[in-house]
């Protein structure tokens, strides 16, 4: 039988998937589009363990937010025809609660923790045998004389860990994973099919004009390409009888305050706290985040990576500094720096 279970605490608000997300998740490895050299290892691992009769090797997922390690991990399930349980890291503070999960496990069960580099070190020691030899140790009794451990069988199941921070995995935990893939950020042709795949799901009309600038202000990344989408929806439909062409696209994105290389108002407050407040780096994360009020995690995870794809910014040892094109993007002149402070 292939359900989704998902537990308490399975994802943030934030990210909780309506039916429409829901809906726009492709299915199968052949739905799926982008991460070419991924899908292509993954197809053979999972080939190879159905045809041995085997469940699939643990697989940890990591990358920035948004590329489809949660998309993926459903597609593992349904290709491995198991039932898919997902928790979050953080949601697993005390070892009952992982037991817990564990002991509704069925054979062939794919296991997803999101956010799995927030699980508690105690957790995670027992984790340990529950992956290599499909086992669980329970304390049982009080703590004293009476307290005894007890050794619970558990069925072979697929564990599927997804991370933003890879380095932040303790190094016995990221070892007891067999298949470990990267994700990357998307290539502008792979988001306009995605576009273009969301368009035809969402029943709106799109100009392939339309299709590109959507895919070139997405930042390599399909949810925001999809979150885009379905507000210019909104713009075509209530200026444009529905119709998107290029210029409702640019006319609502620049209402959206997302620029021509897909940056928002916090990748843009990102890049003039280094340039105005520290002029020009080198700065540390953190005193970058309480100079802009940001939290440092979201920083690091959700808006860091891309500037440094792009050549935004360059991180030196002794921080990030703001590359000649960020200076060049924001229209500034290094040398119109000196004694200025921060824009309104
Ligand atoms: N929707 C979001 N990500 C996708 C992907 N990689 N392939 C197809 N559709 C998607």
């Amino acid at each position: 039988m292939e359900e989704e279970r998902i537990l308490d605490g399975a994802e943030t608000a934030e990210e909780s998937s309506s039916d429409l997300e829901q809906a726009l998740r492709p299915a199968s490895l052949k739905e799926y589009i982008g991460q070419d050299e991924l899908k292509h290892n993954l197809n053979v691992f999972i080939q190879a363990a159905r045809s041995r009769n085997e469940v699939l090797d643990h697989v940890l997922l990591y990358g920035p937010p948004g590329l489809g390690k949660t998309t993926l991990a459903m597609i593992i399930a349904n290709e491995m025809k198991g039932n898919l349980v997902t928790v979050s890291g953080p949601a697993l503070q005390k070892s009952g609660d992982l037991a817990a999960v564990l002991s509704t496990l069925e054979a062939g069960d794919v296991l997803f923790i999101d956010e799995i580099h927030r699980l508690p070190r105690q957790i995670e020691e027992i984790l340990y045998p529950a992956m290599e030899d499909f086992y669980l140790d329970i304390i049982v009794g009080k703590e004293g004389a009476s307290a005894h451990s007890l050794r619970l069988a558990l069925p072979p199941f697929t564990l599927v860990g997804a991370t933003t921070r890879a380095g932040d995995l303790s190094a016995p935990l990221r070892d007891r994973f067999g298949i470990i893939l990267p994700l990357q950020y998307y290539a502008r042709q792979d988001l306009e099919r995605i576009v273009s795949r969301t368009a035809g799901i969402l029943d709106v009309e799109m100009d392939e004009d339309a299709v590109s600038e959507v895919a070139l202000r997405s930042r390599g990344t399909p949810r925001i390409a999809n979150r885009l989408l379905r507000r210019i929806r909104d713009f075509a439909q209530v200026y444009n009888d529905g119709l998107i062409t290029r210029q409702v696209a640019k006319d609502a994105l620049n209402r959206l305050n997302v620029d021509e290389l897909g940056l928002d108002t916090t990748d843009r407050r990102f890049l003039e706290g280094i340039i105005f407040r520290f002029k020009g780096g080198p700065v540390g994360l953190e005193a970058l985040a309480s100079s802009i009020g940001e939290d440092t995690a979201t920083l690091s995870d959700m808006y860091e990576p891309y500037l440094l794809q792009i050549g935004l910014i360059n991180r030196t040892p002794r921080g990030r500094v703001a590359t000649s094109k960020a200076y060049e993007h924001l229209g500034v002149l290094p040398e119109e720096l000196s004694g200025k402070g921060l824009p309104d």
